[in-house]
């Protein structure tokens, strides 16, 4: 196995076994190709979706895919190593989950309890299937909706990638300070998103080091 040059596993075992060797190499990892060995179908579903039905179904949202590279979704596991050692562990709520590649990568690598919340319900039910075909179902759950309507189950670690226009942080924001009332909780963002975690008073920074370029502008908080 190469890392640019992907086989499918076979089976969950060399899902992790896959994983886990590009956890531990810092070269370059295929996007496409970690999908395909994952079982995630994205430019399938991506062709059947079309830009004026999803603003029909959902209004004005960020829904353009723009799914994070493998190479933000390494770092950002390297720079939770720690919180992902806790015990008990901690629950990884992805809001904005696109095709779950924090989900899968998290449940793999660490054994991770994920939920991806995602407003087009074609890329969670992806999502859905492709853990369910990898035997993951009882790590990775992911529900599709709009993050700002339903219900979150509680977690201990949020990834909130960038994945609502500017006009919605403020609302994403009060509700993950509510949720940190009753517990400390860890967020994780990137570019834009980080000036509102920057400038909220219950979060502080964590300071992590990222050696990936492509993963330069992680962030992560926690509440205060
Ligand atoms: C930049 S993608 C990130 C996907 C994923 N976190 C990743 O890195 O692979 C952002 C995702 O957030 C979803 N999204 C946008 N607004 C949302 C909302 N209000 N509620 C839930 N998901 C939303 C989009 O449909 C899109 O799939």
């Amino acid at each position: 196995m190469t890392l640019t040059n992907i086989e499918a596993p076979a089976d969950p075992t060399a899902a992790r076994r896959l994983i886990l060797a590009l956890d531990a190499a810092s070269r370059p990892i295929n996007d496409s190709a970690l999908d395909a060995a994952l079982g995630l179908r994205i430019a399938q579903v991506e062709g059947r979706l079309n830009t004026l039905e999803l603003l029909d179904r959902y209004g004005v949202q960020r829904f353009a895919q723009g799914d994070l590279s493998y190479a933000v979704v390494r770092s950002f596991y390297r720079a939770i190593g720690p919180e992902a050692r806790r015990r008990p562990a901690p629950r990884v709520l992805d809001l904005g989950s696109g095709y779950g590649r924090f989900g899968f990568y998290g449940a793999l690598r660490h054994g991770l309890t994920v939920h991806g919340l995602e407003l087009v319900a074609e890329r969670a039910a992806e999502a859905a299937r492709a853990a369910a075909a990898l035997g993951l179902k009882g790590l990775l759950s992911f529900e599709a909706g709009d993050m700002l309507a339903v219900a979150w189950p509680p977690a201990e670690i949020y990834c909130m990638m960038n994945s609502v226009l500017p006009d919605l942080l403020p609302p994403v924001l009060a509700r993950l300070e509510t949720e940190a009332r009753g517990r400390r909780i860890v967020v994780a963002s990137v570019s834009t998103s980080n000036r509102a975690f920057a400038a909220a008073g219950w979060l502080r920074e964590i300071p992590i080091t990222v050696e990936d370029p492509a993963a330069r502008e992680l962030r992560l908080w926690e509440s205060i």
